[in-house]
């Protein structure tokens, strides 16, 4: 006001001056007081989130956001690494597919699943006076059950172990549910389907739930669990779950990072991805210059280890993986979603593997055609077949040659003799792996019965087979002088 008043006072005498002499300057005036204060400014702009938090999956894949990536997203096994057991019981735990085509009646509902004795429906063997006699009463939680295995944890939060301290000592309790395993293999010599079936775990043993950094999403570990006293750490206040998640399951935060930041302002904030990282935080076991053996097979979650001990080590995993879809069951939702009643036909699905091999490797695809002409049979045969067998094992097997799991080691080594079990992972098993897949695994998965009976002998006949009519690839295989 101070000031419009001294600017006033000039104005008159500007004016005076135009009508008559000018007076004396008059004194300046006081300074007026401060304006009042401005309104506020716009909000700046959120951090990356890792200090907002998480947002959960569901708010991510609202229909105004990414519904196509939340839509594949809940068909992959990374929602499904904890289950809450209320949501089996009311049918939403996996996806509809899941539920009627790999899992049995039984896992669904059936109070007889965790009763003594094999047969019928109850898949689990459990000794009647051990844990877990009150059926589902005494499950929280299921770990997985989407693709290879399931674990469950108990109302205290502990990995239901079981026990061998019964009337029979033989009789150790049967407390891992294993799904079918259908062999993707085919011919007369292939080995059977396995039907669904049950594992013991850790007998005896006290196993608190501390595997969340690679199956929950916002992990945060209570390392101190067993002396802290303090449940406040611990997930639903559970002494045997050593942490705490923001959501069961590898969410959309698994890999992109928490998203709160980008929820609130989503055309500012953008989510994370680290692509070197981010798949294999969790796709490893542990020394990643060590590929792990277990009884004749190479260890499951081992699949960065495999790749980067390869030439595909030039690769990262989504040069060939679409993260947000489903690999193990690919080929089967994708049939289902291709039915004419299909509700969303724009969402249809596609494999996880959205690279073929031939499309890096084209001159391998003709050879191989050339070859494969002078071999009835052979002609279907794929290159993952033989250059990704299911050297690996997470839950069950078909046969000495065949695991549950596709390895990624893709590279076929030709001069090694796999009758010594030193080369091969055959039998006894070297432990750690060769970074190569030797010939009775990239044969031995479809033809064996040879290789059943002697894997030198199905050397010798793989051998002259590579020899014969140019060999798989035109050269005929490399073999050391
Ligand atoms: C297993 C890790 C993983 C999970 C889980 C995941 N994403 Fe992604 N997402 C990626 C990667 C990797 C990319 C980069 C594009 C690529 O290489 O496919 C990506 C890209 C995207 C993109 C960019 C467009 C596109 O489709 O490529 C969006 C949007 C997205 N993700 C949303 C989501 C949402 C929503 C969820 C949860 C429903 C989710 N993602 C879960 C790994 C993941
Ligand atoms: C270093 C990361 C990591 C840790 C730690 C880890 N897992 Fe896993 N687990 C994986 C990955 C990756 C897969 C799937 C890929 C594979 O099996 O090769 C998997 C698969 C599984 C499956 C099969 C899921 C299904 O749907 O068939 C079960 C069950 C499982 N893990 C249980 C456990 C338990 C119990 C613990 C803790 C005692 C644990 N895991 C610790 C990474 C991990
Ligand atoms: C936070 C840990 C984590 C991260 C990060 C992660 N995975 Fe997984 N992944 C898992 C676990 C655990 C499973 C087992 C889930 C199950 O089957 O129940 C799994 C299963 C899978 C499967 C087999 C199941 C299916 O849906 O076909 C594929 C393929 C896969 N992951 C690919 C990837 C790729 C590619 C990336 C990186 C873009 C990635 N994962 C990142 C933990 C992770
Ligand atoms: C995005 C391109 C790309 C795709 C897709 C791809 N590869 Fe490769 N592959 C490469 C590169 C690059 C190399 C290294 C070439 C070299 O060193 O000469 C390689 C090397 C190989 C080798 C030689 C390995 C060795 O140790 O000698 C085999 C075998 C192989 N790939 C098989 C496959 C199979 C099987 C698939 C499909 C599952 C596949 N590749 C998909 C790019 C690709
Ligand atoms: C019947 C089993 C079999 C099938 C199917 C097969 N390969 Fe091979 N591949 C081999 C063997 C064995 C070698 C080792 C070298 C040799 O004997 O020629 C090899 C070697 C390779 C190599 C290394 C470079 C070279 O030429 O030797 C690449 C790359 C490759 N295969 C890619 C593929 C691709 C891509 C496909 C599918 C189009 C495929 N393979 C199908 C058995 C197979
Ligand atoms: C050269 C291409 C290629 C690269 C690179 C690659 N994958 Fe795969 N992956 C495949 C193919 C092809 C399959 C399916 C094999 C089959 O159908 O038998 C597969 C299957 C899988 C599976 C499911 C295994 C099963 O038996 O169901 C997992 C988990 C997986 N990949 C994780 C990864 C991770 C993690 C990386 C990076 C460290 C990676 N992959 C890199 C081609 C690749
Ligand atoms: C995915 C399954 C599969 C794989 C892997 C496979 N084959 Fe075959 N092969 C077949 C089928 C099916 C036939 C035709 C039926 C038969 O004769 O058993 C066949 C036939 C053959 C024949 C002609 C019949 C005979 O017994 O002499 C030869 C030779 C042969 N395969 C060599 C190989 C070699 C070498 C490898 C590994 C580098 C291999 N195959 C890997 C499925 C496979």
């Amino acid at each position: 006001m101070g000031r419009v008043f001294v600017i006033g006072l000039s104005c008159l005498f500007t004016l005076a001056s135009c009508t008559g002499d000018q007076g004396a300057q008059g004194p300046s005036g006081q300074d007026g007081a401060d304006g009042m204060d401005g309104a506020d400014g716009a909000d700046g702009i959120d951090g990356q989130g890792a200090e907002l938090g998480y947002v959960g999956s569901d708010t991510c894949g609202t229909a105004e956001c990414h519904a196509r990536q939340y839509a594949s997203w809940t068909n992959t096994g990374h929602p499904y690494k904890i289950v809450p057991k209320q949501a089996i019981l009311d049918g939403t735990g996996y996806p509809e597919w899941i539920r009627t085509q790999i899992h049995g009646e039984e896992f669904a509902v059936d109070a007889d699943f965790f009763d003594a004795g094999q047969g019928g429906a109850q898949v689990l063997s459990v000794n009647a006076n051990t844990f877990p006699n009150g059926g589902w009463d005494d499950v929280s939680y299921v770990i997985g059950g989407y693709g290879w295995k399931a674990r469950f944890i108990g109302v205290d939060g502990y990995i239901i172990t079981g026990s061998s301290n019964t009337a029979d000592p033989d009789d150790d309790d049967k407390v891992q549910y294993n799904p079918p395993l259908e062999v993707d293999a085919f011919g007369s010599a292939a080995y059977p389907d396995v039907a669904v079936s049950s594992s013991t775990y850790h007998t005896d043993e006290m196993k608190p739930y501390n595997c969340g950094s690679c199956h929950t999403t916002g992990w945060v570990p209570d390392t101190d669990a067993a002396t802290d006293n303090d449940l406040s750490d611990n997930q639903d206040g559970l002494e045997g779950i050593h942490g705490t998640w923001e959501e069961p399951g590898v969410g959309c935060e698994g890999c992109h990072g928490p998203g709160a930041g980008h929820a609130d302002n989503p055309y500012e904030v953008a989510t994370q991805w680290d692509a070197s990282a981010s798949c294999s935080s969790c796709h490893i076991r542990a020394d990643v210059y060590e590929i792990d053996t277990s009884g004749g097979f190479i260890r499951h979650h081992e699949q960065f280890e495999e790749v980067i001990q390869g030439k595909h080590a030039a690769l990262l995993c989504t040069g060939c993986h679409d993260a947000h879809e489903p690999v193990r069951y690919g080929d089967t939702y994708v049939a289902l979603d291709d039915t004419a009643d299909d509700p969303n036909p724009n969402f249809r699905n596609v494999h996880g593997v959205r690279v073929e091999c031939a499309s890096c490797h084209f001159n391998q695809e003709e050879s191989y055609a050339v070859w494969a002409a002078n071999y009835p049979g052979m002609g279907g045969v794929t290159c993952e077949q033989c250059h990704m067998p299911h050297a690996t094992k997470s839950a069950v097997k078909a046969g000495t040659f065949y695991g549950d799991t596709s390895t990624h080691l893709a590279g076929i080594n030709t001069w090694v003799d796999p009758v010594n079990p030193d080369n091969s992972l055959s039998t006894t098993g070297a432990s750690p792996a060769n970074p190569y897949i030797s010939l009775d695994w990239a044969c031995g998965s479809c033809h064996s019965d040879e290789a059943e009976a002697d894997p030198n002998t199905l050397y010798d006949w793989a051998l002259t087979a590579l020899s014969d009519n140019g060999g798989v690839h035109g050269n005929g295989p490399m073999l050391l002088p």
